[in-house]
């Protein structure tokens, strides 16, 4: 590659004359260069992004701005305040857990907690008394499946009369109970009379316990 500007291949060059002064004196294969200043705009995002930078180091190296990890911690402790606030309102019903439970003998077991615990207020095979009864197809507080009536049981209704029987029985008890509690359902029992509303649409058999669970999200 040449330097020089009498290659005759060369087509003739034309330079504004006031822009004669630019020409840089090379040549790359008959391109020629004009030594502009850097635009004032360019200019000044450089030396901006530069004097940004000594800032941004400053601030995040020595004065104790946030991390990465810490701005996703405060973010995702949100998630997890909305989390919990969400298990505490369904009283955390877990229908894989339920499932293997019920797999597991549960509505045997259920029902020998619930002679223990419910008969008081629900009387044998849950006909009701002070509580409702169980086995018609009215419910107060829930739909009458597994994962409506967890929360019940978990969280109770103090105020009617429903203890709480979270820490007082074994989540495991809980989950028991329950699926024994869906073998009443629509056994339509004589006992109290119903009340709440009336729940047309839900499996309950008496198999229910288990043929319910896989339903819940
Ligand atoms: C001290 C009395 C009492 C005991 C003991 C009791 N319950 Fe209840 N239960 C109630 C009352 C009262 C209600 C109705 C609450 C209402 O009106 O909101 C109720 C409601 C329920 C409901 C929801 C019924 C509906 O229609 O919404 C379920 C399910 C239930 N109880 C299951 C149980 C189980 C399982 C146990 C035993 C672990 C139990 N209860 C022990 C008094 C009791």
């Amino acid at each position: 590659m040449s330097d020089n500007h009498s290659n005759t291949n060369e087509p003739k060059l034309h330079v504004e004359e006031d822009e004669k002064h630019l020409l840089l004196d090379h040549n790359y294969d008959g391109i020629h260069e004009l030594d502009h200043n850097l635009p004032n705009w360019w200019q000044f995002t450089f030396y901006g992004a530069i004097v940004f930078s000594v800032f941004y180091f400053i601030f995040y190296q020595f004065l104790g701005g946030p991390t990465l990890r810490d701005e996703f911690k405060k973010e995702y402790s949100k998630i997890e305040a909305l989390q919990a606030e969400m298990k505490k309102k369904s009283g955390g019903f877990d229908p894989e857990l339920y499932a293997k439970i019920v797999a597991d003998g549960g509505v045997k077991k259920g029902e020998e907690v619930f002679v223990a615990n419910c008969v008081a207020c629900h009387k044998e095979q849950g006909i009701g008394d002070i509580g409702p009864n169980l086995t018609d197809k009215y419910w107060i507080n829930s739909k009458g499946t597994p994962e409506t009536n967890y929360p019940v049981v978990f969280n109770g209704v103090p105020e009617n009369g429903m203890p709480t029987w979270a820490g007082v029985i074994s989540t495991e008890e809980i989950y028991q109970v329950i699926s024994y509690v869906q073998t009443l359902h629509n056994k339509n029992l004589p006992g109290k009379e119903p009340q709440g509303e009336a729940v047309e649409d839900n499996a309950a058999t008496t198999e229910g316990a288990a043929t319910d669970a896989p339903q819940a999200q």
